[in-house]
């Protein structure tokens, strides 16, 4: 995709301020770490940080450290001769390589091992490396953009992440703030993804959310931050009929129902919330997410029967039946 098919849509202070740093240090030939939860956009911004510097027509190489093993990542960063391991039948070139001249984007940097954090350190510090089964030193010129989502000064200090690696990325660290830290971005992002999901169903009209939707969604957590708000908003667009009436149907879970099976890790999670590591910053919101699941949970265990299921929760059937309607919960008659 282009640039001008990702527009980074988003007005509040904090956001601004990110954008801001972006086009200060994308000009400067350093490395840069872009910080943050999953989905907030870090991506995006490293996509950004390329385009804005001198290296924009260069290639932007991007590579998941944390998807492949680490023999298999060693010959991914660094390419191999033939011979060099079982299934090497010819030599390959590395994605530093292919980043000559550019930029290099480095996912999910806090699981490589010590090894490659090795080279890593001495490939950014000298521009210089070999592929795997060959001795010959190479030089190449990458600009790194490293991402993660956990915290590198942390894992530093406990002995797991290189300190004088963390050092050489980290020239400038641009920290995402998470959505519900920004709750100014959250109704322009959903509006956003909305047209444009209206237009690639192929229909003509978006008439804007119902005010309980964006209730909804102004409230919500959002533990899976923007790529979250997107499915949410882009599963609202779908299943919304009349093009003439606001979209109402927000449903944040696509695994809820009464008949979902539960494991032991969702009921610990329920009373705990998504994102156990700080407090609710919006009790109101947390409270009412835990009264939805513990009900539908009293639903499942009692096979839909409501009467059953309020028993359970020691409520009244109408008080029962007011949380079901409150939350929109699907639930047998
Ligand atoms: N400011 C923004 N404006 C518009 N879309 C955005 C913005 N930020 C993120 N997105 C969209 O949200 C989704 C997630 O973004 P991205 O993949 O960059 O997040 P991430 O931080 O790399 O996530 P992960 O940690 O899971 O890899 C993508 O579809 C992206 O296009
Ligand atoms: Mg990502």
């Amino acid at each position: 995709m282009t640039r001008d098919e990702q527009p980074l849509i988003g007005e509040s202070q904090s956001f601004l301020e990110v954008l801001d740093e972006v086009s200060r240090v994308a000009p400067l030939d350093r490395p840069v770490l872009v910080v943050g939860e999953r989905g907030t956009g870090k991506e995006l911004i490293a996509e950004r940080l390329h385009f804005l510097s001198g290296r924009w027509d260069r290639p932007l190489v991007k590579l998941n450290c944390g998807a492949i093993s680490e023999s298999l990542l060693e010959s991914e960063l660094f390419g191999h001769e033939a011979g060099a391991f079982t299934d090497a039948s010819r030599s390959r070139k590395g994605r530093f390589e292919l980043a000559d001249g550019g930029s290099l984007f480095l996912d999910e940097l806090a699981t490589t091992s010590m090894n490659i954090q090795e080279k890593l350190l001495r490939v950014i510090e000298y521009g210089q490396y070999e592929r795997l089964g060959s001795s010959t030193t190479r030089a190449v010129d990458v600009r790194l953009i490293g991402a993660t989502n956990v915290d590198l000064p942390g894992l530093a200090d406990a002995g797991k992440f290189r300190a004088d690696l963390l050092d050489r990325l980290a020239f400038d660290v641009i920290t995402l703030p998470p959505l519900r830290q920004r709750r100014e971005d959250i109704l322009p992002l959903a509006d956003h993804f909305a047209m444009r999901m209206t237009r690639e169903l192929g229909r003509e009209l978006f008439a804007g959310f119902s005010t309980n939707a964006r209730n909804l969604l102004l409230n919500h957590p959002w533990p899976g931050n923007i790529r979250q708000l997107k499915n949410v908003v882009e599963r609202a667009i779908y299943r919304h009929e009349d093009p003439d009436q606001p979209v109402s149907g927000i449903q944040f879970d696509p695994f809820e129902s009464p008949w979902r099976p539960l494991s032991d890790h969702t009921q610990s999670q329920t009373l705990i919330g998504a994102d156990n590591q700080t407090l609710p910053d919006d009790l109101r919101a947390h409270l009412d997410d835990c009264e939805k699941q513990l009900v539908m949970r009293a639903l499942a265990e009692h096979h839909g029967n409501q009467r059953e299921a309020a028993e359970r929760l020691g409520l009244s059937y109408d008080q029962l039946r007011g949380i079901i309607k409150k939350h929109k919960i699907k639930a047998r008659r």
